[in-house]
């Protein structure tokens, strides 16, 4: 006889109902392994294009490809069956048209199973966003510090800091929320104007270096354990993951050339191969 599991993730619909009511807690992860364990901890896993600094090495976002994404949306996919799934649009796979955008996007949703995806960009991206929307895909925003836009900006710098700044911010952030988005990433921007738009847009704001004031929060989820030796300095370390692995690393090699595996034999018995 076999027994059917049913698993109900988190809903789209359910993200939005956080709005005023209560903070959206969501971190970024490229792997089955860690899916599992963030799982039931997280409303919302994104499958970041931060993907391709963190675990290919890559300077810049702007290399990372469909086929890196998809990779690695199917693998978080695997690993998890609670929180809702987005995956990243990357860079030159949604911007030329909201036709392209939907093909792309529909091949993200079809080959990895995950419920959304996120783009890059506000008022100019709100006929795509719309577009999708539309046809069955949500879509969640990003908004401010977009780092697919570096050469534009001429490095990470936060978004804001001045007042003359904010309306064209602000514009952004009602167009993608106009437009149908389920939610809007405010990344590296200055609190007073993460306020002002968390109070005036209908739809979650889920800030990353934009303060406390937005509806909830995203990291990368290798910065908050200190895998990375160089986080963003807004990035509280909940883990020192970095440090215990070249510590166990180190007591393996010593092992190693020792030739002792106290308590282990680090190799299949006799009586398993036999
Ligand atoms: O790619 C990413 O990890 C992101 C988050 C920083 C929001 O877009």
């Amino acid at each position: 006889m076999s027994v059917v599991v049913e698993t109900k993730r988190v809903t789209v619909p359910e993200i939005i109902a956080h709005k005023n009511a209560k903070p959206v807690v969501c971190l970024t992860c490229y792997h089955a392994h860690t899916a599992r364990l963030l799982d039931q901890h997280v409303d919302l896993m994104l499958v970041g294009d931060s993907v391709g600094m963190v675990m290919h090495g890559m300077e810049t976002t702007l290399g990372v490809t469909l086929d890196m994404m998809i990779l690695h949306g199917q693998a978080v996919m695997r690993g998890s069956k609670h929180a809702l799934v987005t995956v990243d649009m990357p860079f030159g796979s949604y911007e030329e048209s909201p036709q392209v955008a939907f093909r792309n996007a529909a091949r993200v949703i079809q080959e990895t199973g995950c419920q959304a995806v996120k783009l890059e960009g506000g008022s100019r991206m709100a006929e795509t966003v719309h577009y999708l929307t539309e046809r069955g895909i949500p879509v969640m925003g990003h908004i401010g510090l977009t780092p697919q836009r570096i050469q534009i900006f001429g490095g990470f710098k936060t978004q804001g800091r001045t007042e003359a700044e904010w309306p064209a911010i602000e514009a952004d952030a009602k167009a993608v929320a106009e437009a149908g988005a389920f939610s809007v990433v405010l990344e590296g921007m200055a609190e007073p104007l993460a306020a002002k738009i968390t109070h005036q847009i209908a739809i979650p704001t889920i800030g990353i270096g934009a303060s406390a004031q937005c509806d909830g929060q995203i990291l990368v989820m290798e910065d908050m354990l200190g895998l990375n030796p160089n986080p963003p300095k807004f990035v509280r370390q909940y883990a020192s993951l970095g440090a215990d692995i070249e510590a166990a690393v180190k007591a393996y090699a010593t092992d190693v050339r020792a030739r002792t595996f106290p308590g282990k034999e680090n190799v299949y018995s006799m009586k398993r191969i036999a």
